[in-house]
């Protein structure tokens, strides 16, 4: 295979890009994601690669559980701060406000939206796991543009 073409061209699927809250027992935490699509209508399923070895890979595996934040175009700055390891910096959340709702995991006041959603399926396999899961709740605070991965200037694929 030619290697920087495959890299090439899978670099030109668009992404969102969103903070997605996860909870085990009493933990809360949330991670940095962009490989996520919604893959079947009825139910409302949504698929989403989890990085296998990091803190929210064993919680989502554990719990079940856990909920998109959808982010607007100013908010870069948020999506940056949850890329970083729980394990390396310890309490991601600070001064970043959220609330528990359906599932207990975290959705942030300053998303613009959030989706919740149960575990339907977890497949382990590569270095990231695919998660089917099963939309179970919704709210949309404002009906704004989503962050995309491309205006970012950052790269998650290849
Ligand atoms: C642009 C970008 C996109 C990312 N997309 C994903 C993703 O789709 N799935 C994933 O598991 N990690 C993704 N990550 C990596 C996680 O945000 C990162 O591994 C994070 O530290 C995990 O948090 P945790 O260690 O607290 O669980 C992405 C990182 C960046 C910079």
């Amino acid at each position: 295979m030619d290697e920087q073409a495959k890299k090439t061209a899978l670099r030109k699927i668009p992404y969102g890009l969103y903070v997605v809250g996860v909870t085990s027992g009493s933990e809360v935490n949330a991670f940095t994601a962009s490989w996520l699509s919604q893959c079947s209508f009825q139910p409302p399923l949504l698929m989403m690669a989890v990085k296998a070895g990091t803190s929210s890979h064993t919680m989502i595996r554990e719990s079940k559980v856990f909920a998109v934040n959808l982010l607007g175009k100013d908010q870069k700055k948020l999506a940056e701060h949850f890329t970083r390891p729980v394990s390396r910096i310890g309490n991601k959340f600070g001064e970043v406000a959220f609330r528990t709702e359906v599932t207990g995991a975290p959705v942030l006041e300053e998303a613009i939206g959030n989706l919740e959603c149960e575990v339907r399926h977890f497949l382990e396999g590569g270095d990231h796991s695919i998660v089917v899961a099963e939309v179970i709740a919704a709210s949309v605070r404002e009906d704004a543009e989503l962050l995309d991965l491309e205006e970012t200037g950052w790269h998650y694929g290849g």
